[in-house]
């Protein structure tokens, strides 16, 4: 069977290394770092590879910018990436010309989406991106579910390895996807059904309960039958709710909706309300999870073996509406016998300054890729690897 070799399974010495990172770090409004985690994650292997003498050519992507766009450019994590390696030469390259021409003990070659052909697969820039060295390391888990050059490309033509982070993310992760303890119990929050059809369709085949909140949930309230006023509603995706709700009464897994709701007429309003979820008024919005809500969450949470947590059940960023977030988490951690994966950029930002983050078993830098590579089984980035 063919597998990944990582960094520490092989013998890289004195090479110049091609690293593909993930430093998409959350932002400010002003365009500062507002949380390090995903550079901090990947100091390992960065620090294994300069043990060895190699010389680092690093790769990442930092937001969406459309082209060359200053407000993301990697500067920011360059300096940043200074404070956590005082001691080493780091210089950062517009262009694969100044990679080639400045090779130090790390390079950092620009934003890789100012590069046309990054998002666009493209032979030529895969090569060109081989050519800057022996071998090329992924350790960048959050982007593999990316088919994008960086990810799947210069495996083609160079040797290619796995770094710490990936193998620390895709072995804490097989932990709730390859014979997980039962009762396995997901929750999905977050506001999109659209994207999450093929993981909802999933999970419902292999957790024993589904927790559904969020602006997600209210698709599936509308589903139902229930009127839900102003909520967030993806009116295009309730005939495929109300699929997934009969398909789900046909399996095993038991799919858990709000029953009850923190409303109020705007998300910036000061008045709220407590309401059955059959009794919203066409004024109101859902912003929370209600208490009776929360009380059959915690049920659950309580005699959970197995936790998979994506997505924030409410408007968090609203203090208002950050309680049914909070019990989730408080309730995750309050439950030390089960295996907990955490993932996603919301989910971490709701609970990124909280006290006991220790008693998450796992709380992965990839959002996306997570929940992709539990609904799929592997992403694009990791099969480029193996061999
Ligand atoms: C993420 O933040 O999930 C990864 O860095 C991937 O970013 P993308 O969704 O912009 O491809």
């Amino acid at each position: 069977m063919h597998k990944i070799t990582y960094i520490d399974e092989a013998e890289i010495k004195a090479k110049t290394v091609l690293l593909r990172v993930d430093f998409n770090v959350s932002l400010n409004a002003d365009y500062t770092i507002s949380n390090s985690a995903r550079i901090e994650q990947s100091l390992p292997t960065i620090k294994y590879l300069l043990k060895n003498k190699n010389r680092l050519v690093i790769i990442s992507h930092l937001g969406r910018p459309k082209g060359t766009d200053s407000k993301y450019s990697l500067k920011v994590v360059a300096d940043k990436l200074k404070e956590y390696l005082p001691k080493n030469n780091i210089f950062l390259a517009k262009d694969i010309e100044s990679a080639k021409e400045n090779l130090s003990e790390i390079v950092i070659l620009e934003n890789i989406r100012f590069f046309p052909k990054e998002k666009d697969y493209s032979t030529i820039f895969a090569k060109q991106l081989a050519s800057l060295a022996d071998v090329y390391v992924n350790d960048a888990f959050g982007v593999c579910h990316r088919s994008d050059t960086s990810v799947i490309g210069p495996p083609k033509f160079i040797p290619s390895y796995g770094g710490l982070l990936l193998k620390k993310e895709l072995e804490m992760i097989s932990q709730v996807t390859v014979e997980p303890k039962k009762p396995i119990v997901a929750i999905i929050g977050g506001a999109k059904v659209s994207t999450k059809i093929g993981l909802i369709n999933k999970l419902i085949k292999i957790v024993d309960y589904l927790i559904i909140g969020g602006g997600l949930a209210n698709t599936f309230v509308n589903a139902q039958g229930h009127e839900i006023g102003t909520s967030f509603c993806e009116y295009e995706a309730v005939q495929q709710a109300r699929k997934l709700l009969s398909l789900a009464k046909k399996g095993r897994a038991l799919i858990v909706l709000p029953v009850d709701a923190v409303v109020a007429e705007t998300k910036d309003d000061k008045e709220h309300d407590v309401k059955k979820i059959d009794n919203i008024s066409p004024k109101e919005s859902i912003f929370d999870i209600g208490p009776e809500t929360k009380a059959k969450i915690g049920c659950i949470l309580a005699k959970a073996k197995t936790i998979i947590w994506n997505g924030p059940v409410g408007l968090f960023e609203n203090p208002a509406f950050r309680e049914g977030t909070d019990f989730i988490y408080y309730s995750i951690t309050q439950n030390t016998d089960a295996i907990s994966i955490v993932g996603g950029g919301d989910t971490l930002a709701a609970i990124s300054k909280k006290e006991y983050l220790n008693k998450i078993t796992h709380i992965s830098t990839g959002g996306g890729a997570m929940l992709e590579l539990i609904e799929k089984g592997t992403l694009p980035g990791i099969e480029a690897l193996k061999r």
